[in-house]
């Protein structure tokens, strides 16, 4: 058989295999609706249905298991698009000195470093506003990747950003309420079970006036090119992961829980169910993914 045509037999199988699971996957969601009075509750880990502490046990291994090829795998699947996207997102929080930052699902710290970037670019803060930022993540291992990056990268006390590492659960946190002036999640909503209870705790925590940001893939309103990202996503990232960091399943999921996430439209609307005014989003990359913003008003 000719390459060009073994080629073509696998992403034939490959498609095949897709709309299996998404047919099942949309079958299980539907008895799930029929069988709520269940005792355990279930929700979705990519295409697959199971219960809700399940959930976040196979989240939480996903995340142990790529930490320390999490940030070569972002470059490599997005060539390096991720860091654009990203470079926007804090382009648009536009902190300020004084500025009192969550960084929720912070994992090895992209964005916290962003805003440290951002602030040490606005020049030296006046002594009445220092500025501080708190990586939250439910993972350790992605956590202690960031603390080596910062000490590497020179993100010490010194650079005038009180940065805290703490790891906690974006659905219950153990922090007073409105202690921060703005909240960021980026690509990290996505992986929890219960929007709501984040969004919840979003909104307790935040200041009258803070600002709540999120970075998350999205849905591609262009069918054609929808579909060209489906090819790229199901045939080619779990094959990176495989190469690249020894992993399928990771890199499966994570296509998985994408197309399983709520498009631009419905996370606006429930941003403005948990409270927040002035929700607003905007697609990058043709909605790739997509910046929520809200205020706590
Ligand atoms: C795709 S990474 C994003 C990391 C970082 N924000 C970035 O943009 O590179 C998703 C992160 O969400 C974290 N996470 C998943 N569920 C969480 C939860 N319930 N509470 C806090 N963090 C969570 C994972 O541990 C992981 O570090």
């Amino acid at each position: 058989m000719s390459l060009r045509r073994l080629l073509c037999k696998l992403i034939r199988d490959r498609s095949l295999t897709y709309n299996v699971l998404k047919t099942r996957a949309l079958s299980s969601q539907s008895s799930d609706r029929s069988s709520d009075s269940d005792t355990s509750r279930q929700t979705h880990f990519g295409f697959q249905s199971v219960n809700e502490d399940e959930k976040w046990k196979k989240v939480h291994e996903v995340f142990e298991t790529v930490a320390d090829k999490y940030d070569l795998m972002n470059d490599a699947m997005s060539f390096g698009i991720h860091r654009i996207w990203k470079d926007i997102f804090m382009a648009r929080l536009a902190p300020t000195h004084g500025t009192k930052l969550l960084d929720m699902a912070g994992g090895t710290g992209d964005i916290t470093f962003r805003y440290i970037n951002y602030l040490k670019n606005l020049g030296p803060a006046p002594d009445n506003k220092s500025s501080s930022v708190t990586v939250c993540d439910i993972n350790q291992a992605m956590l202690d990747v960031g603390k080596v990056r910062a000490q590497r990268q020179g993100f010490t006390e010194a650079c005038g950003v009180n940065v805290q590492w703490l790891c906690g659960d974006a659905e219950n946190l153990q922090l007073p309420d409105e202690s921060f002036t703005a909240y960021t999640i980026a690509f990290g909503i996505r992986n929890c079970t219960h929007i709501d209870k984040v969004l919840e705790e979003a909104y307790r925590v935040l200041t009258p006036g803070g600002r709540f940001m999120c970075l998350e893939f999205s849905h591609i309103p262009n069918e054609t090119l929808q579909w060209v990202y489906d090819q790229y996503s199901f045939q080619v990232i779990p094959v990176l992961g495989q190469l690249l960091a020894g992993q399928w399943r990771p890199y499966q999921y994570l296509v998985e829980s994408i197309r399983q996430f709520p498009n631009q439209e419905k996370l606006k609307g429930m941003i403005e169910n948990a409270g927040f005014r002035q929700v607003t989003y905007e697609n990058l990359t043709f909605g790739t993914c997509a910046i929520h913003s809200g205020f706590k008003i």
